[in-house]
């Protein structure tokens, strides 16, 4: 069998943990392929919102394995407070998570370079979420990180302690005003890692291309969002993975031939959080409405997120990228009632008229051109199926259907589980 993926088309926290959550009754296997703890994927169902970071989404489900895959980098502290939060609902993980082996360690030390690095940069700093996600995937390129399959190894505690002073050097480097005692995170650290040696480590490409031969079903669950990637994303404004289809491939060890369908998931609006550009962004009452409504604050770090209207152009460009096959709206419910709705269908870039999205979007460079739409008034949480729907919601559906070229097969009408319509 094939391989679905799974991938957010703007800055993140579309709304993929849920989506994953509803799809994974049709798959045997929910694997991650990129990231780490700076995502918050939240996921509602009886009345209780759950926040998962490192772990797949489809671990609610009783029937699916769940894989992290080679791509992902681990902070044992935050897996095992995440496993803690499974225990309190009676989640039996130990026979359905499993981790590759060559998946990479966050150290403490990474966390401490991250803040550092920020620090030194002022103004100009990324926004990280500070999980010390650039400073590991720096030394997996730079072939110094600690793989997960090191720590069946006497000799890792050896490797640990040379990179760590060697991250110390580099924090004195920085010469930035920190407080840290590194001893007592190292005690939390070295404990965690013993819980995490109680699970499973496998060579997870081999596991995963044994299991498609065996006719098993895997959704792949990206993490952070397109114009997050390290590669095509808003740069130096991203997370140091590749977000977007071909992470996938290389995070989890499978050919590009196996993927089949690449579900797109996208808010009827946008959201950032972090620094960088965002020509959609608003600063006035409407976005400031966006915010309120849709709740939108950061699950990781509890920061508001900057909201603004959907950017067309944007939209079209991670599409492109990821090949998408199917779109998934999200959060149309929270734009009902606005006096009028805009997308942005173009960018004056340079004193020209643009439909793609350039190198640079920075505001010198990029002024949004807006298409205007009538807004619906109806409270769409309560509605179940399509024929509900308003006129003004269909147009705005149609228009993107019809710009974007692919099918838009799943409107998501509040967090819950239940208020998913399939179109
Ligand atoms: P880092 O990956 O934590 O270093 O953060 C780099 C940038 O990506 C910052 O702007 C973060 O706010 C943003 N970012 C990282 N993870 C997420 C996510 O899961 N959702 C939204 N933004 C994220």
């Amino acid at each position: 069998m094939a391989v679905d993926l799974l991938l957010g088309l703007q800055w993140g926290d579309e709304g993929k943990g849920k989506i994953v959550d509803v799809l994974t009754k049709d798959y045997d296997i929910i694997a991650r392929f990129q990231g780490g703890p700076n995502a918050g994927h939240t996921l509602e169902f009886d009345g209780i919102k759950h926040v998962l970071r490192t772990i797949p989404s489809g671990i609610f489900h009783e029937n699916s394995i769940n894989v992290i895959g080679n791509g992902v980098v681990i902070d044992p502290v935050v897996f095992v407070k995440e496993l803690e939060g499974l225990d309190q609902f009676n989640i039996d993980y130990k026979n359905k998570l499993i981790i590759s082996r060559k998946a990479h360690l966050i150290l403490p030390t990474h966390r401490l370079l991250d803040a550092a690095s920020e620090a030194s940069k002022g103004k100009a700093k990324i926004g990280s979420t500070l999980k010390g996600i650039g400073p590991t995937y720096m030394d997996k390129t730079g072939r110094n990180g600690i793989r997960i399959g090191d720590l069946e190894l006497k000799t890792w505690k050896e490797k640990y302690r040379s990179l760590a002073n060697k991250h110390e050097a580099m924090i004195d480097f920085y010469n930035v005003d920190m407080q840290y005692d590194l001893k007592e995170m190292e005690t939390e650290f070295f404990a965690a890692i013993k819980t995490l040696k109680e699970l499973t480590f496998i060579d997870s490409e081999e596991y995963l291309n044994q299991a498609m031969k065996a006719g098993k079903t895997i959704l792949a669950e990206g993490a952070q969002g397109s114009l997050l990637d390290i590669d095509f994303g808003t740069y130096p404004f991203v997370t140091s993975s590749n977000t977007t289809a071909a992470g996938a491939c290389t995070g989890l060890g499978i050919a590009p031939n196996k993927v089949k369908d690449v579900y797109g998931i996208f808010k009827a609006y946008t959201t950032r959080v972090g620094s960088g550009p965002f020509p959609t962004e608003l600063f006035d009452e409407v976005g400031v409405e966006m915010a309120k409504v849709g709740r939108e604050f950061g699950a990781v770090t509890g920061r508001p997120r900057r909201c603004g209207w959907l950017d067309l152009v944007a939209l079209k460009y991670t599409c492109e990228v990821n090949g998408v096959t199917q779109l998934m709206m999200m959060k149309g419910d929270v734009l009902s009632g606005f006096d009028s709705l805009e997308i942005c269908t173009a960018y004056k870039y340079k004193g020209k008229t643009i439909k793609h999205f350039p190198y640079n979007i920075e505001p010198e460079n990029v002024t949004p051109v807006y298409t205007k739409f009538k807004c619906w008034s109806e409270d769409l949480t309560k509605m179940t199926e399509t024929s509900q729907f308003p006129k003004e919601l269909n147009d705005y559906i149609a228009f993107l259907e019809k710009e974007l070229e692919i099918p838009i097969k799943v409107v998501s009408v509040g967090p819950d589980r239940k208020q998913t319509i399939h179109r």
